[in-house]
């Protein structure tokens, strides 16, 4: 077992580090505040080639791997995952979804745009009444011969604003139930489409979520990805890769804000000395490292196994799981660690815990990892 990265891997790494650490610090704190879309670093970190990074190069993709991948969140989710999840969707969900299995036609016209970041795309699965259980999907899309009709609304839709490709889920075939599920590439500006009021979210404030109504929306049958059908496999398929990044992105907040506590554990004094020596610190920071150790090691192993094509289902669902749960209890215990400084915006750790929240709940709750975990210890 190799536990080194490659020279290329460190590369990205680094990449990811500088412009996180020398860029995205100057305004997070800015764009927190005033929920404001981070359209400048979004366009740059598609200069780097961090929008479509996995994506084979033929589609003018970065080629690079899932390590890499998780490596360059975990850098860009220590600063600011209101942009990281602006990456990780536009990779792992809607990139991913086209490249895996559209056809050649969807992946000339659809995925080169967003592969080079010109383009930004968004994936539309939760709607107000099919959150956890997704296959109860009440969005239509009507078979009317050479496009399909849709109807309905999207909940909670990361980047609905700035994107311009859609991935749509919805019900054709409702007698069917999920297996009367298609996934539709619709274009964002197709008339009938309108948004809901951009959400004041807790955390992950300048990423931009709305919800998205369909009124007799026409997408041409050319569109649909996979057969008739094949909508809710093509979710769970894709999410799989989805919640790597994201777990990615919870390692990242992680480590931001353990990085936070201990540099002011060595800083403060407190009773004649730093407060790295009481020992009830000393004892926090043994465990946020620790927690955080392994968080590393499940994200890792998820994204081995996808590079290797091993099924990795599971692994993603543990990996999405373990590193949630550890940004939710880390930055806690850094925001305890800062005191009342802990509690204020300029410390950022106080950000950290907000949007180590969201990561319990999206890309499917912690509950709904431990159904997949618990229905694999069944069969494994
Ligand atoms: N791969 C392939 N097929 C899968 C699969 C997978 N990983 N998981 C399930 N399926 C298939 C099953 O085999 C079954 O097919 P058959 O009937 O042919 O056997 C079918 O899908 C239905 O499966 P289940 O009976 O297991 O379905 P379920 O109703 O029990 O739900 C669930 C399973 C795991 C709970 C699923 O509903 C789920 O993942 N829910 C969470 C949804 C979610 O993550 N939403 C996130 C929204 S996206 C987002 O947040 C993006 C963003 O903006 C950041």
């Amino acid at each position: 077992m190799d536990f080194t990265f490659t020279e290329e891997q460190e590369m990205i790494r680094q990449a990811a580090r500088d412009y996180a650490q020398r860029e995205l610090i100057k305004d997070v704190l800015e764009r927190d505040a005033k929920a404001e879309y981070p359209a400048h670093h979004v366009k740059a970190l598609a200069d780097l080639g961090f929008m479509g990074m996995l994506v084979d190069p033929r589609y003018d993709g970065g080629g690079m791997d899932t390590i890499s991948y998780v490596l360059a969140m975990e850098e860009i989710s220590k600063i600011d995952s209101s942009v990281s999840v602006i990456m990780s969707v536009n990779n792992s969900l809607v990139c991913y979804g086209i490249e895996m299995f559209g056809t050649e036609e969807q992946k000339e016209k659809f995925l080169r745009p967003l592969a080079r970041g010109e383009k930004i795309g968004a994936f539309l699965l939760s709607e107000p009444d099919a959150g956890s259980d997704a296959t109860s999907q009440r969005t239509t899309a009507e078979d009317k011969g050479d496009h399909y009709l849709v109807n309905g609304t999207k909940n909670w839709i990361t980047s609905a604003n700035s994107a311009s490709t859609y991935i749509l889920i919805a019900q054709t075939n409702p007698e069917k139930k999920h297996k009367g599920i298609n996934a539709l590439i619709v274009d964002r500006h197709s008339p009938g489409i309108t948004l809901g009021p951009h959400e004041d979210k807790m955390g992950m404030r300048s990423s931009d979520t709305h919800s998205v109504m369909f009124n007799d929306v026409k997408v041409p049958k050319e569109n649909r990805i996979g057969e008739d059908g094949f909508g809710f496999k093509f979710a769970m398929k894709t999410l799989e890769g989805g919640r790597i990044g994201i777990a990615a992105q919870a390692l990242g907040i992680a480590q931001g804000a353990y990085e936070r506590a201990l540099k002011y554990a060595q800083e403060r004094k407190a009773f004649g000395t730093e407060i790295f020596n009481h020992q009830s610190v000393a004892f926090k920071l043994a465990e946020m490292h620790t927690r955080i150790e392994a968080a590393r090691f499940f994200c890792l192993k998820a994204a081995w196994m996808k590079d290797q094509h091993i099924a990795y289902g599971t692994a993603s669902a543990m990996a999405k799981y373990w590193a949630a749960e550890t940004a939710m209890y880390v930055t806690t215990e850094a925001v305890q660690i800062h005191g009342g400084y802990g509690y204020v915006k300029e410390y950022h750790v106080e950000r950290l815990m907000r949007e180590a929240k969201l990561t319990q709940i999206y890309e499917g709750t912690s509950e709904i990892q431990k159904i997949i975990i618990s229905r694999a210890i069944l069969t494994e």
